[in-house]
């Protein structure tokens, strides 16, 4: 069996939290298990899952991951939890260390998913934050290189908010070194302390692209990514935010000024005809639904990584 290799840091709270070579061995560990290469045992081991926002692809993908390692699940509900009755994280921290083995937060401020992991002894697993979506974005690369074999070439434009699934985007995509294009509205271009990490990492300085001309970013891209445009905890900013988006859906004119081998992605759930059309969702560009696949394989190699050495 496989020997994994433990991650340098403990936790998975933002897409840099590895290194180009730990996110490299992930996706071929990931790999791996999509085929049936390799099986792992974490028989006893529990994640526990502290979502205070909604999800299905996540909370699905981690419980059956952890199925699949052979461990278990529990899904701590803030609202039957004492969570949401505003316990201290410091204190549910240091409890939940002492039951479960690792956890996967969904929150709303990155600086509370950090407060955990100040606080506990087990890995803790960024499970989507306003910030930073990591998880997403090691099944988005999955599924970018099975398509395209490597990253080499590969241009990756999102279209859309520069928001926390943008975020991880470029923070991966510059661990990677692959082009990022980021074709936003004035005034929802991504967090600019993200930007200036990615900078930071990227060899190439060209390679990251931040701008509002759309068919600029589309041309030449291989891969044309989006999400949604008012993210959740966004939804007083729905009805301005969807006349400030017009023109940046995602439809069969936009995907013909892309590279002819374009693949379709979008980390879902959608809006169907506000960020991108029905007709190129149902596309055979689209690898949508492969993409979410993903989630599940990806997340059962970063488990491993984070629950120790095991031969
Ligand atoms: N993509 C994603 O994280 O989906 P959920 O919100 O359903 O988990
Ligand atoms: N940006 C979206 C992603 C959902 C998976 C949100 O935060 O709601």
């Amino acid at each position: 069996m496989l020997n994994l290799n433990k991650l340098a840091s403990n936790n998975f709270l933002s897409s840099i939290d590895i290194t180009k070579k730990e996110l490299i061995d992930i996706l071929e560990l990931s790999k791996n298990i999509k085929n049936k290469k390799l099986e792992l045992d974490f028989k006893n081991k529990v994640l526990g899952l502290i979502f205070d926002k909604a999800s299905t692809r996540t909370r699905v993908s981690f419980q059956v991951a952890m199925s699949r390692l052979g461990g278990t699940t529990i899904d701590l509900n803030p609202i039957t939890s004492q969570i949401g009755r505003g316990e201290p994280i410091k204190d549910t921290a240091r409890v939940l260390s002492r039951y479960c083995d690792v956890l996967a937060i969904r929150t709303f401020n990155q600086s509370d998913l950090e407060e955990y992991a100040k606080w506990s002894t087990i890995p803790i697993i960024n499970a989507l934050t306003d910030l930073e979506h990591p998880c997403q974005a090691l099944a988005d690369f999955m599924t970018i290189k099975e398509e395209f074999n490597d990253f080499e070439d590969v241009v990756l434009t999102f279209i859309g908010d520069g928001n926390n699934v943008a975020n991880s985007l470029i923070l991966s995509g510059a661990l990677l070194g692959l082009e990022v294009r980021i074709a936003c509205p004035k005034g929802y271009e991504p967090n600019s302390l993200v930007i200036n990490k990615a900078y930071k990492i990227y060899k190439n300085k060209n390679l990251l692209k931040i701008t509002d001309d759309l068919n600029a970013a589309v041309s030449g891209a291989n891969v044309l990514y989006t999400d949604v445009w008012s993210s959740m905890g966004e939804e007083i900013e729905k009805n301005d935010k969807d006349k400030k988006f017009n023109g940046f859906t995602i439809d069969k004119n936009l995907v013909n000024k892309a590279n002819k081998n374009a693949i379709i992605m979008h980390c879902l759930p959608a809006y169907r005809d506000k960020e991108i059309s029905d007709e190129v969702m149902e596309s055979k560009q689209s690898r949508i639904f492969t993409q979410s696949e993903n989630r599940l394989h990806v997340q059962q190699a970063l488990l491993a990584v984070l629950l120790g050495n095991k031969t």
